[in-house]
């Protein structure tokens, strides 16, 4: 990120001086005016992380932040943990504090780190749904030299090939660890977030090329290994995938996106903000904005990203600038801004975050949004506009707009597009981009209630028989075969391609809690507990209305089960879902309206004086 980037150029017709972005700095809440500190930045975190980075080793040891067995041996982090000494530890480290103890003194014990090589297939017998989700829950949680730091992605029993379900995601962890800090069991949590940020440093490469520091990895598993030297000994290691052993290889954009949201909340629900003062998590903190605020080619404020960069990890045509990933990377600005110390030379960074900040969210809330009333506007746009002034910037041709479309958009509601390139737009509905822009307040107050209108409005579509569809519609036939790459796995209505996926209740219920209509929420979550726990958990469903359990889903996903109590956790104490949401203040607000007032779109008339806007 260049330091000198600190004048953005918007062609302001009608910009009055009041206007001035600088003013939004200069006159900054206190989240906003960083002072320096003495700390140097580089040589706290640097020396820890390359030493960690020249490990040659390919996995990561254990440091000594909470076990006595763990120290550093020349550069490397090493656990030393006798099997009898992890048995006793889990024993005596995660007993969950609303006495379920009985339970856990019946669950296997935990083997080569990971846990619970027992079938779930357990009868629920009179357990309530929840009770039954609990269990599930802790019985796939990891353990790191006793610890427990995250929890498997699927435990299915049934499954012949495990692939990377056994692996802890990061993106599938931070409903586990919702519900974990919502039930008071922050220690999972807060070792999640120390060890993946352990993880951040580790050299990564793919055929000799490596992606930049700060990127988080995608999953990790704990290994056991025999200890050098001593036959009964054995250590245990965390192995990160970064992407270099994923299907497809793709960097996961959204792991530190997560891990920074998830951070924020850590730190609201317990009121301990001594893990995110802490000098390693805020250099981590920065590492993932260096990286995301890097500068590049583009034009556009959103985040230039390859397909398969997120939720959705495999080609379905969202290279570019996917909503998903621009609003998880909206709220981590918003979090790491309220989260950020000030420290020496961090300004520039600062500076830059809030830059985008601003540039992000009107670009977003102009450009990506839709509904009846832009339907029409684009129906009727010109095209070849050159100039400054252009109302159809992007040269959408209007012949673009897809017949489902019509159909689609009710009179009352709207939503965020998909992704937003030169000429083209994806008009698809993507459920996890548009649910937290809302969450994140990257959309307007009436964006994100028009957002709740469309999901009622469409209710058949989007949820059926079973929250909720991934994006809508699927792509099928010729655009299938070419997008997807003739993918099997997302053939149309299945997996990522309009599959139904339920851990995404959760995201649904923390945006309906925050615009004060948890009806919504109830309503999905009562009809996914007609049938979630009889299906065993699968991780989605497929058909145009949910109706059966997806073609290669994995039964007991662990996020189907973490989202479900989430939102069920949520809606019986709707307060504790301000630990996630941010609300846009006023300097943002400010900012937007004089952004706003200055569009082209919205102004379009005889050309006026261009001004610089200086931020
Ligand atoms: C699938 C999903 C991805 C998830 C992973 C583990 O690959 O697309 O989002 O993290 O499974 O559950």
């Amino acid at each position: 990120m260049a330091a000198s980037e600190t004048v953005l150029r918007v062609p302001l017709g009608s910009l009055s001086q009041s206007c001035y972005l600088a003013s939004f700095f200069v006159n900054s809440t206190p989240n906003l005016s960083f002072k320096p500190v003495s700390i140097n930045r580089k040589g706290v975190r640097c020396t820890s992380s390359h030493e960690f980075s020249t490990v040659s080793n390919s996995a990561v040891r254990g440091n000594s932040f909470h076990s006595s067995n763990c120290s550093l041996k020349g550069k490397k982090f090493v656990c030393k943990c006798q099997k009898h000494d992890v048995e006793e530890s889990i024993r005596s480290t995660v007993l969950p504090s609303d006495g379920l103890k009985s339970d856990l003194d019946e669950m296997p014990l935990p083997v080569n780190g990971s846990l619970s090589s027992n079938g779930n297939a357990q009868s629920v017998g009179t357990k309530s749904i929840e009770d039954e989700a609990w269990d599930l829950l802790r019985q796939s949680v990891v353990f790191y030299c006793g610890s427990p730091i995250g929890t498997i992605a699927a435990n299915d029993p049934s499954s012949t090939s495990v692939l990377n379900y056994d692996q802890v995601f990061i993106r599938d962890f931070i409903p586990s660890g919702i519900a974990f800090l919502l039930k008071g069991e922050y220690d999972i949590v807060r070792n999640f977030i120390l060890y993946t940020l352990q993880l951040q440093s580790w050299e990564k490469t793919m055929d000799c090329h490596s992606p930049g520091q700060g990127l988080m990895p995608c999953s990790f598993k704990v290994k056991t290994v025999p200890l050098d030297g001593d036959a009964s000994m054995t250590e245990e290691v965390l192995d990160p995938d970064f992407g270099e052993a994923a299907i497809g290889r793709v960097a996961p954009v959204d792991s530190g996106l997560w891990w920074i949201i998830l951070l924020r909340a850590y730190g609201k629900c317990t009121g301990d903000l001594s893990v995110q003062e802490r000098v390693d998590v805020q250099t981590g903190i920065k590492m993932i904005l260096k990286l995301c605020l890097a500068d590049g080619f583009d034009m556009f404020p959103t985040l230039l990203v390859t397909d398969g960069s997120c939720m959705i990890d495999r080609r379905m045509g969202i290279h570019g600038h996917p909503l998903e990933i621009q609003a998880l990377f909206y709220s981590a600005l918003v979090c790491a801004r309220e989260m950020l110390t000030p420290e020496d030379g961090s300004d520039d960074l600062i500076r830059a975050l809030n830059n985008r900040l601003v540039a992000l969210n009107f670009h977003i809330r102009e450009y990506y949004w839709l509904d009846l009333k832009k339907i029409n506007e684009i129906y009727r746009y010109q095209t070849e506009e050159y100039s400054y002034d252009a109302v159809n910037k992007f040269n959408i041709y209007p012949d673009q707009i897809p017949s489902w479309l019509v159909d689609f958009m009710p009179n009352r509601g709207g939503y965020l597009i998909g992704n937003l390139q030169p000429a083209h737009m994806d008009f698809r509905f993507f459920t996890l981009g548009n649910l937290w822009s809302i969450v994140s307040s990257l959309a307007t107050n009436d964006q994100s209630h028009a957002i709740l209108d469309l999901i009622e409005a469409k209710w058949a579509e989007l949820v059926a028989d079973m929250p909720l569809k991934i994006c809508y519609p699927a792509m099928e036939g010729e655009e299938w075969r070419i997008i997807t790459g003739s993918d099997p796995k997302n053939t149309p209505w299945s997996y990522h391609n309009g599959g139904a996926w339920p851990t995404l209740l959760w995201q649904l219920t923390v945006a309906s809690i925050k615009m004060g209509r948890p009806e919504i929420a109830e309503k999905a979550v009562e009809l996914a507990e007609r049938r979630i726990s009889l299906d065993k958990w699968p991780e989605y469903y497929d058909t145009k209305r949910a109706r059966f359990i997806g073609k290669q889903a994995r039964l007991y996903q662990t996020w189907s089960i973490a989202g479900y109590l989430v939102a069920k956790l949520l809606l019986a104490n709707p307060a504790a879902a301000k630990f996630l949401t941010s609300e846009e203040d006023s300097d943002l607000r400010n900012a937007f309206s004089c952004m706003i007032s200055a569009n082209p779109r919205r102004t379009r008339g005889p050309k006026k004086a261009q001004q610089p806007f200086i931020v």
